[in-house]
């Protein structure tokens, strides 16, 4: 399915300017530049349909994307949070559109929480958890950028990442650990947002 057809679909700078719910919807969650536009370039084989770069924040929209023909998921790649020099009135802008995307999309099946291995998990990354078991969104957590790390680095953060999933009640049980860089963790993660798509 990632292999077939996969096209950018829109840009939502706000809740009026979402798809129509009709296809079953995917969101991917995390910091700036844990990677998330990377993994989406990943997961669907693509070298530039999300656009990636250096400058944390420069996805401010809701940014969706369509798998399959026919048409069988939808990606919707979330703005990054977290960054040093967000302005207030930014902070406040995500968390309202955030919140509200999350609360009231009833094809939301699954959210995807990036989380940068090489950190682990960051307050910051707890608002947004905060945030999704509020509004019962099922989330699957998903470690990036292995690459950069050595294994018992990444066995540390693997056992404290699920110490910490396991305590909340909205989070899917299981961490996927991925690399966009070398592929690890792509063909499983590809598998759970199937399986969460067509659940
Ligand atoms: P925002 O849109 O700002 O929230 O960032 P993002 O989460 O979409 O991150 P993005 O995919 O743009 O990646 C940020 C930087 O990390 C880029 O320079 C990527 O090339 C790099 N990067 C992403 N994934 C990986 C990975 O698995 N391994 C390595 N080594 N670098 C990565
Ligand atoms: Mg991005």
């Amino acid at each position: 399915l990632f292999a077939g057809r996969v096209d950018f679909l829109k840009s939502a700078p706000g809740l009026q300017f979402l798809p129509g719910p009709t296809v079953p919807e995917i969101a991917l969650a995390g910091r700036s530049n844990v990677g998330k536009s990377s993994l989406i370039n990943a997961v669907t084989n693509r070298k530039a349909l999300a656009r990636t770069s250096n400058t944390p924040g420069r996805t401010q929209e809701l940014n969706f994307f369509d798998v399959g023909e026919p048409l069988a998921v939808r990606l919707c790649d979330m703005p990054g949070y977290g960054f040093a020099e967000a302005p207030k009135d930014m902070v406040k802008r995500w968390r309202f559109l955030v919140n509200d995307y999350l609360r009231g999309r009833q094809v939301l099946k699954r959210a995807i929480v990036l989380i940068d291995s090489r950190h682990g998990i960051k307050p910051v990354d707890r608002e947004i958890m905060d945030m999704l078991d509020g509004a019962a969104v099922s989330y699957q957590l998903v470690l990036t950028k292995i690459d950069k790390i050595k294994a018992s680095a990444l066995d540390a953060t693997v056992a404290a990442t699920l110490e910490e999933a396991m305590k909340r009640p909205a989070a899917h049980p299981g961490l996927i650990a991925t690399s966009s860089e070398t592929g690890r963790g792509i063909p499983e993660l590809r598998t759970a947002m199937l399986a969460a798509a067509l659940a």
